[in-house]
C-alpha cells in the first residue's frame, strides 16, 4: 500500500541512522523496562509504534521481547528490514498509519517513542491512533509513549546544525512555532557528498491535560506522566514527557 501523504522521513531514511548516533537509545530501552516495571508489567510481545527504522525494535528483541513494528513511512521501513536482514533476525515491520493500523493481532504492550506522535498534529487523529494502539491490546495491556512539549518548540529545539566538514550527514534545520496552532513547522535541509535534499516536518504541541482526555477516551486507565528519562512529575519547563497508561 503507498501513502502519497508522506513528505518527511524520506530521503533521510537512509541516513537515518547515521544522524542518530548521538542518540541514546540504550538508556531509553532500560527506562522502557524501568516503567514497564513501574506498571507490574512482564510483556513478551511488543508493538513498536511509528518504529522508525526499527532500532528500539532490536534493541527490545535483545532483551528477549518478541516486537513488531510499523511506521507510515516506506523508506524508514525499508531501512528496518534491511537492518534485520543483515542481522538475521526475522522481525516483522509493515508499513501502515497509526490512525489506521491493522497488523492482524494482539500484543502484551505497545509503545511509541521519540516525539513521534507529535507528528500528528490534528487531535482527532491522534485520538484515533490511541484507538488503533488500544485494538491492538488486551485489557490490562500497557501503553507507554513521549511527547515534546511546547516548551521544546519555544526554546527553539529544533533550530539545529551541524555543517562539520567530518561528519557523514550535514544538516541544517529551522523550526517555526506558531503558538495559535501550536503547531511547529521544521524546514530540514540535508547535505550527504554531492547530494542535497530538504524535508518539511510537522509537529503539535499538545497540552498534557489534552493527552490524559484523549487516552481516557481511547479506554486508557493508569494514567501517568513523568518528566522524561526521570520518575519526576513533568515541570513548567519539561521538554518532552513519557505517558504510561493501561489498556482498560
Ligand atoms: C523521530 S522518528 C522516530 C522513529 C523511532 N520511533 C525511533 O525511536 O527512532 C518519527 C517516526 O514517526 C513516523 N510517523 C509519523 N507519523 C506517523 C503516523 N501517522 N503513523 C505511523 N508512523 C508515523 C515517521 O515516519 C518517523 O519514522
Amino acid at each position: 500500500m503507498s501513502h502519497p501523504e508522506v513528505t518527511s522521513f524520506t530521503e533521510i531514511a537512509e541516513f537515518y541512522d547515521d544522524l542518530m548516533k548521538p542518540v541514546p537509545y540504550r538508556m531509553w530501552t532500560s527506562y522502557y523496562l524501568l516503567l514497564l516495571s513501574m506498571q507490574g508489567q512482564k510483556p513478551k510481545s511488543v508493538l513498536d509504534a511509528c518504529c522508525g527504522t526499527g532500532t528500539l525494535t532490536h534493541m527490545l528483541t535483545h532483551e528477549g521481547l518478541e516486537v513488531e513494528g510499523f511506521d507510515l513511512s516506506e523508506s524508514m521501513i525499508r531501512q528496518a528490514r534491511l537492518k534485520a536482514e543483515r542481522r538475521k533476525l526475522p522481525l516483522r515491520f509493515e508499513v501502515a498509519n497509526a490512525c489506521t493500523v491493522d497488523m492482524g493481532r494482539q500484543y502484551d504492550a505497545a509503545l511509541c517513542f521519540f516525539d513521534s506522535f507529535n507528528n500528528i498534529t490534528d487531535p482527532q487523529d491522534l485520538l484515533k491512533a490511541f484507538k488503533r494502539i488500544a485494538a491492538h491490546l488486551p485489557p490490562g495491556g500497557s501503553f507507554i509513549f513521549d511527547l515534546n512539549l511546547a516548551y521544546a518548540f519555544e526554546q527553539k529545539m529544533f533550530n539545529q546544525q551541524d555543517m562539520s566538514k567530518s561528519s557523514k550527514v550535514r544538516y541544517r534545520w529551522r523550526g517555526d512555532y506558531d503558538p495559535r496552532t501550536c503547531i511547529i513547522q521544521v524546514n530540514m535541509q540535508f547535505w550527504v557528498g554531492e547530494q542535497h535534499f530538504t524535508e518539511t516536518h510537522n509537529q503539535r504541541a499538545y497540552e498534557i491535560e489534552e493527552v490524559v482526555d484523549l487516552l481516557d477516551e481511547a479506554g486508557f486507565q493508569d494514567i501517568r506522566v513523568f518528566e522524561s528519562y526521570t520518575l519526576n512529575p513533568p515541570r513548567e519547563k519539561s521538554d518532552r514527557v513519557h505517558f504510561i497508561s493501561i489498556r482498560g
